[in-house]
């Protein structure tokens, strides 16, 4: 099969590595790709937000099976686009992605039918927004209701801070359209895991759970960033909370999209609390997270692309999915000053020694003309790496993050201790 992914981080690199282990992939491409990724796959020169160049490369290239990896093609309608044009893909259609597209679309959906989430208000008016922010008093979670690269979320801690947050997202318009309309919630407490689950529109099957470490620096102090590092299993995620998940979170999420006339086919990522009452939702995304998705393909023992036909054509239920019985770690190496102003196009060296040790992801780079690596992006690697135990894969990945060095290189020491 001819196979396009669509995107050009981490993850998507990840994707690749693991379809390139697919005897069904016999010709693997990725637009826009990365430097890394350049060494599995071909790039192609196509944004991957652009939903019609992207149809008619795929068109006269006759791709066989296209999986579309980031949030803001599934948003735009990419996956209904490429099927019209009779090319099958993968992902959630523009319909159901919406549960990540719109926070206040998902408030709603999890208020309808009773999947725990916290408590929240919706506003369109920014003087309502302050009045509730003042009557509820802090901690008070403000949201920008659209995309805003994982950074449209504020924890305020006062409601002097809360009310900034609003006004910025609602009159200052720091996220643009995203933060016209704001979600204000009660501020939830306990450890976050990540399960990120195939899903066929009727079935579901969750995959290890895994734990995001979204703060720049070490001890989850700094800003937020789309992600420093990431392990799997999640040690908080046991056989008993898993259950809870299922019943109460999972099962009923596919329910309702499907009732909602929405069936949701492709990754769908239940960002969870798991709160003093209990398991609740903190949010969905429509897709592999990054960089959780970096650890825990690296546990997938079977094959992604009979996966991935299955949850396109229905059949998740008829398809056995192995996972080794092992823990995962990825850790990050990011452009110093990320996620705010960093430099690059600095030369990476190390990265054969690594690879040695562990699967170096290559997420912001590219190649010179000579086939130097060169960082192109904030976050520019996602050194990954299994264990039998997660100490075991942490330790490997720090000691085959020492090779590796870049002008500024920044990464967090704690991910998986923290
Ligand atoms: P989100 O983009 O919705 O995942 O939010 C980013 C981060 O903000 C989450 O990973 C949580 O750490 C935090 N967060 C979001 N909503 C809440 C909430 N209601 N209570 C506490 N923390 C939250
Ligand atoms: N790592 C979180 C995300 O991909 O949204």
């Amino acid at each position: 099969m001819k196979v396009l992914v669509v995107g050009s981080g981490g993850r998507e690199h990840a994707i690749c590595w693991k379809l390139k282990q697919s005897p069904k992939v016999t010709e693997l491409y990725c637009a826009p790709g990365n430097g890394g990724i350049a060494s599995i796959a071909q790039c192609v020169d196509v944004k991957a937000t652009d939903v019609d160049g992207m149809v008619q490369w795929a068109k006269e290239h006759a791709m066989d099976f296209v999986m579309v990896a980031p949030d803001d093609p599934l948003a735009l309608g990419m996956v209904d686009a490429l099927e019209a044009a009779g090319i099958p893909a993968f992902g959630p259609r523009k319909n159901a992605a919406v549960i990540e597209a719109s926070k206040i679309f998902s408030k709603n959906l999890m208020e309808k039918y009773h999947i725990p989430t916290a408590k929240y208000q919706t506003f369109t008016d920014m003087e309502e927004a302050l009045t509730y922010v003042r009557a509820e008093g802090a901690p008070i979670v403000v949201k920008a209701d659209g995309l805003a690269l994982g950074k449209g979320v504020v924890v305020a801690q006062t409601v002097a801070e809360a009310e900034d947050a609003v006004r910025s997202m609602m009159a200052d318009k720091k996220f643009g359209e995203s933060g016209a309309k704001v979600v204000i919630e009660e501020c939830m407490t306990g450890p976050e895991v990540t399960v990120l689950a195939f899903a066929d529109g009727d079935h579901l099957s969750p995959m290890p759970s895994s734990q995001d470490h979204k703060r720049a620096y070490d001890g989850n102090e700094g800003p937020n960033t789309g992600g420093m590092g990431a392990i799997s299993p999640s040690p908080n995620y046991t056989p008993v909370v898993a259950q809870r998940c299922m019943e109460e979170i999972f099962l009923p999420t596919m329910a309702a999209l499907k009732a909602e006339g929405r069936p949701f086919s492709g990754v769908l990522y239940f960002g969870l609390m798991l709160t003093p009452q209990g398991p609740k939702v903190v949010e969905y995304n429509a897709r592999f997270g990054d960089p959780e998705c970096q650890a825990v393909l690296s546990l997938l023992e079977s094959d992604l692309m009979d996966i991935l036909m299955a949850c396109r054509g229905g059949t998740l239920d008829k398809v056995d999915i192995h996972w080794k019985d092992a823990a995962a770690c990825c850790l990050v190496l990011a452009s110093g000053g990320y996620p705010q102003s960093y430099q690059k196009g600095y030369p990476i060296s190390g990265l054969d020694e690594a690879g040695k040790t562990a699967v170096v992801f290559h997420a912001g780079t590219k190649l010179d003309e000579n086939g130097q690596v060169l960082t192109n992006g904030g976050r520019v690697l996602g050194v990954t790496a299994t264990g039998q135990t997660l100490e075991h894969a942490i330790d490997r990945v720090y000691a085959s993050a020492k090779h590796i060095s870049f002008t500024d290189m920044h990464f967090r020491t704690d991910i998986g201790r923290a």
